[in-house]
C-alpha cells in the first residue's frame, strides 16, 4: 500500500478563498476584521510565524495590529498591552505568540485576554469548553488536524486514535476534540514506554512530538491514516516532521507531509477563528 499524501497547502488555499468572501461580507455591513498579535523578545522562529500570520491576515482582508514589546518587559506590561486590546472594538482577536520569555508567567498573560477575543483558544475558559464540547475558539493546529480529517472524508467515529505529544498547544485539545467526535483516544508521551505498543492499534496517528524519525514504519498498522504535526530543522537545513516519511508512506493510507500538511492549515485556523470573532460581533 502506498498512503494518499493529504496537501494541507492546496485545503488551506481553498479555505482563503472562502474567507476573503466572509471578510467581503463583513465589508458590505462596514466590519473590517482585526486581528492584534504581541510578540515579546525577538525568538527568530516566533518572528517568522507572526509575519507568517500578518501577511495570512492581509491575503483575506484581515486588519491585523503588530504589538512589539521588549525581551525585558514584564508580565504587567504585557498583561497591560491585552488588556487595552481587549477594550478596542477594531480588535476582535488577540493573539500572544509564544513561547514568552522565561521570567513571564504564561498562565495569567493567557488568562486576561478576554475569552470573546481568544483566537488561538489557550484560555482556560476556552480549553474548558473543549473538555464539555462548546467550544468558544478550537485552538488552531488541531482544528486544522480536524478540517483535514473531514476534507478528506475520513471519519473518526469508532476509531482508535493514538496521539503521540501531551503538549497544551497541539496533544491535548486534539485528544479531546477527537474523543468529542466520538474516536476511541490513547494520548501518549515523553515518557510512555515502549510507544510502539500504542502507536501499532491507531487508526489514525496523530504525532506532535518534535521528534525526527520518531515514527518508523513498525510502529504503523497497514492502512492507518499518519497525521505529521512536528516540524523539525535539521543540521542540513531540511526541514521534516516526526515521521519517517518515505518508509510509512509504503504501509500508511494517507498521510501529512511536512512541509505543506498542517503547518498551512493552522494559520489558516487561525484566519477562521478572527473572520468568526468579528461576525459574532456583527448583528443585523
Ligand atoms: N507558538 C507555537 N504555536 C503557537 C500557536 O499556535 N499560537 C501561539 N500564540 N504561539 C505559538
Amino acid at each position: 500500500m502506498v498512503a494518499q499524501i493529504i496537501d494541507g497547502k492546496a485545503v488551506a488555499r481553498g479555505l482563503r478563498a472562502q474567507y476573503c468572501e466572509r471578510s467581503e461580507r463583513l465589508a458590505r455591513r462596514g466590519v473590517t476584521p482585526g486581528l492584534a498579535v504581541i510578540i515579546v523578545g525577538a525568538n527568530p522562529a516566533s518572528r517568522i510565524y507572526v509575519q507568517n500570520k500578518l501577511r495570512a491576515c492581509a491575503e483575506v482582508g484581515i486588519a491585523s495590529f503588530k504589538i512589539e514589546l521588549a525581551e525585558t518587559a514584564s508580565s504587567d506590561e504585557v498583561i497591560a498591552a491585552i488588556l487595552e486590546l481587549n477594550s478596542r472594538p477594531d480588535v476582535h482577536g488577540i493573539l500572544v505568540q509564544l513561547p514568552l520569555p522565561a521570567h513571564i508567567p504564561i498562565g495569567p498573560v493567557l488568562r486576561s485576554i478576554s475569552v470573546d477575543k481568544d483566537v488561538d483558544g489557550f484560555h482556560l475558559y476556552n480549553v474548558g469548553g473543549l473538555v464539555v464540547g462548546d467550544t468558544v475558539f478550537p485552538p488552531c493546529t488541531p482544528f486544522g488536524v480536524v478540517k483535514l480529517l473531514e476534507h478528506e472524508g475520513i471519519s473518526v467515529e469508532g476509531k482508535n486514535v493514538v496521539v503521540v505529544g501531551a503538549s497544551n498547544i497541539v496533544g491535548k485539545p486534539m485528544a479531546l476534540m477527537l474523543t468529542q467526535r466520538d474516536a476511541t483516544v490513547c494520548i501518549c508521551h515523553a515518557k510512555t514506554r515502549d510507544l510502539a505498543q500504542f502507536t501499532i492499534l491507531a487508526d489514525i496517528l496523530v504525532v506532535a512530538a518534535g521528534k525526527p524519525n520518531l515514527i518508523v514504519p513498525q510502529m504503523v498498522k497497514t492502512g492507518a491514516v499518519v497525521i505529521d504535526v512536528g516540524i523539525n530543522r535539521l543540521p542540513s537545513g531540511k526541514l521534516v516532521g516526526d515521521v519517517d516519511f518515505d518508509g510509512v508512506r509504503q504501509k500508511a493510507s494517507y498521510i501529512t507531509p511536512v512541509p505543506g500538511g498542517v503547518g498551512p492549515m493552522t494559520v489558516t485556523m487561525l484566519l477562521n477563528n478572527a473572520l468568526l470573532s468579528a461576525e459574532r460581533n456583527t448583528t443585523s
